[in-house]
C-alpha cells in the first residue's frame, strides 16, 4: 500500500532521464563520473604497484595506519570490516593491524594510537584528494614526525605512502611527497572522494588487509554490466526511494543484521548525505545494526513518527556456522532452538521485524546480498554509487559537489587565526 503501480511506472521516465544525464560527458571537475567506467577502465600499472606495495607493507609492518577523512577513509574501513569482520585487528592473522587516523582532531585518539605503536613496526598511507584537508594533514604531521624519529628520514621514506591528486602544486600533498621521495598513488581527476573506494584510495589499505582486490573489481564490473540493462534493480531502488521521499518519508534508515556492516552504513551515510543533502533538499540517511538496535531504536521504528523508510540489507549466507547447543537442564527454555544455526535465527529476526515495521507503517525496501565477500562488496559499492547519482539528478541537485562542508572550515580557521 505504500506505493501505487502508476507512481512506479511514472517515475521510471525520470530515472531514465537522470541516467542519460549522468552519461553525458562533462568536465571532470564539474562532473566527476569516472567511477562509472572504473571497474573496466582502471590504471592496470598502478593496480600492480598497489599489490607490490601491499606485499611490502605486509612483510615489514605490524601496524598500518591509514590517514584520511570522509571519502578518503570510509570506503576502505567499510571494505575491511565487510570482508574480514569488525574484529579484524583482534584476530590472529599474517597481515598488519590497520588503524585509521586523521578522521578526527581529538588528541586522545591520536595519543592512544601512538601508544599502541610502541615497539611495533609501522607503515602509513596518507590519503587526501585535495592534499590540503586539515584533519589528515595534522595527523600526518604528528605521525610522520613519529616515524622519522623511529626510523630516521631515510627509513621513514620506505614506510610512507601518499595517495592524492596527480597535480604537483606547491603547498599541497603531492608536492610534499615528491620533495620527500615518498611512493605516490593517484586519486583520478574524474572521481570524487565518496565515489573513490575502488581507486587507489581504498585499494591499498584493502589489499594490505589481505582482501583480494581483483575480485572486488570483478564484482564492480559485474554490477556495471547488470545496470546497463534498461530494467534493473539499481534503477528500481532509485525510483522507489524517491517515490517514498516525495510522500513524506524523509529519512532512509539503512538496516543490516550484520555488525560487520557498521562501516558500510557509515560509508552509505556519507555517500547519500553529501550527494543529496543540498539546496534544502535530500533524504536524510541514518543507520542501524539489528537486532542490537531493536533494543534501542526499535520502539521508535514501530511506534514513533511515520517519516522513516527502511532499506534492509539481507545477507543470504553467513561465513560461519554456530549452532545453539542442546541443554538437558533447559533452565533458559532455549531447547526449542537446539541445533538451529544462528544464521537461521537471525533471518527469523529479520522477517519478524520486517513484518512488524511494515504493519506499523514503515515502508521497507529489501536488498539481498549473497554473502559478505570481496565480489559482493564491489557489486554493492557500484550499485549504491549509481543509485545515489541517479537519485541526485531526479531530485534536481548536483550529486558530486559538497559546498556546505566549507562553512565549518571557514569558521574554524577564523577562530584558529589561519593566515589568508
Ligand atoms: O566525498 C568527498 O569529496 C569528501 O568527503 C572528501 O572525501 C573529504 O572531505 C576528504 O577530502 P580530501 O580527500 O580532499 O582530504
Amino acid at each position: 500500500d505504500f506505493i501505487k503501480e502508476h507512481e512506479y511506472s511514472l517515475i521510471k521516465g525520470e530515472v531514465k532521464c537522470a541516467y542519460e544525464k549522468l552519461l553525458e560527458k562533462g568536465e571532470p571537475s564539474e562532473k566527476p563520473t569516472g567511477w562509472l567506467t572504473l571497474p573496466e577502465d582502471y590504471d592496470k600499472d598502478e593496480f600492480e604497484r598497489i599489490l607490490s606495495a601491499s606485499e611490502k607493507i605486509k612483510k615489514n609492518s605490524d601496524i598500518f595506519i591509514v590517514i584520511g577523512i570522509g571519502g578518503s577513509y570510509l570506503g576502505a574501513r567499510a571494505a575491511i570490516e565487510f570482508v574480514k569482520g569488525a574484529n579484524y585487528n583482534l584476530k590472529k592473522k599474517d597481515t598488519p593491524d590497520i588503524y585509521f587516523a586523521g578522521n578526527t582532531i581529538d588528541p586522545d585518539s591520536l595519543s592512544d594510537l601512538l601508544e599502541m605503536c610502541e615497539g611495533k613496526d609501522i607503515s602509513l598511507n596518507v590519503i587526501s584528494k585535495s592534499g590540503s584537508t586539515t584533519e589528515p594533514a595534522v595527523a600526518f604531521r604528528v605521525l610522520r614526525a613519529y616515524l622519522e624519529e623511529k626510523y630516521g628520514e631515510e627509513g621513514a621514506r620506505e614506510r610512507i605512502y601518499v595517495t592524492t591528486d596527480k597535480k604537483d602544486v606547491v603547498g599541497k600533498l603531492k608536492h610534499f611527497a615528491i620533495e620527500k621521495g615518498y611512493e605516490t598513488f593517484v586519486v583520478p581527476d574524474n572521481i570524487g572522494g565518496r565515489f573513490s573506494v575502488l581507486s587507489a584510495v581504498g585499494l591499498l589499505p584493502i589489499a594490505v588487509s589481505g582482501c583480494d582486490i581483483k575480485k572486488m573489481m570483478e564484482g564492480a564490473k559485474k554490477a556495471s554490466q547488470d545496470f546497463k540493462k534498461p530494467e534493473n534493480d539499481c534503477f528500481n531502488y532509485a525510483a522507489i526511494r524517491n517515490i517514498l521521499s516525495r510522500k513524506g518519508y524523509e529519512i532512509e534508515l539503512f538496516a543490516s543484521y550484520k555488525p560487520s556492516f557498521l562501516y558500510m552504513n557509515e560509508w552509505l551515510k556519507q555517500l547519500f548525505g553529501e550527494s543529496e543533502g543540498k539546496d534544502r533538499k535530500g533524504i536524510f540517511p541514518a543507520s542501524v545494526i539489528y537486532s542490537t538496535d531493536l533494543h534501542s531504536m526499535g520502539q521508535y521504528l514501530q511506534d514513533g513518527r511515520r517519516i522513516i523508510f527502511e532499506t534492509v540489507i539481507d545477507v543470504l549466507n553467513s561465513k560461519s556456522e554456530v549452532k545453539v547447543p542442546f541443554d538437558k537442564s533447559n533452565i533458559d527454555n532455549l531447547n526449542f532452538l537446539a541445533d538451529k544455526d544462528l544464521h537461521y535465527v537471525n533471518k527469523q529476526a529479520l522477517l519478524g521485524t520486517l513484518d512488524a515495521h511494515v504493519s506499523g507503517g514503515v515502508p521497507n525496501i529489501v536488498l539481498e546480498l549473497d554473502r559478505m565477500d570481496e565480489e559482493n562488496f564491489g557489486y554493492a559499492v557500484y550499485f549504491f554509487e549509481l543509485a545515489c547519482a541517479i537519485s541526485g539528478y531526479i531530485s534536481g541537485v548536483n550529486p558530486f559537489d559538497q559546498p556546505g562542508v566549507e562553512v565549518y572550515k571557514k569558521n574554524m580557521f577564523k577562530l584558529l587565526g589561519k593566515p589568508e
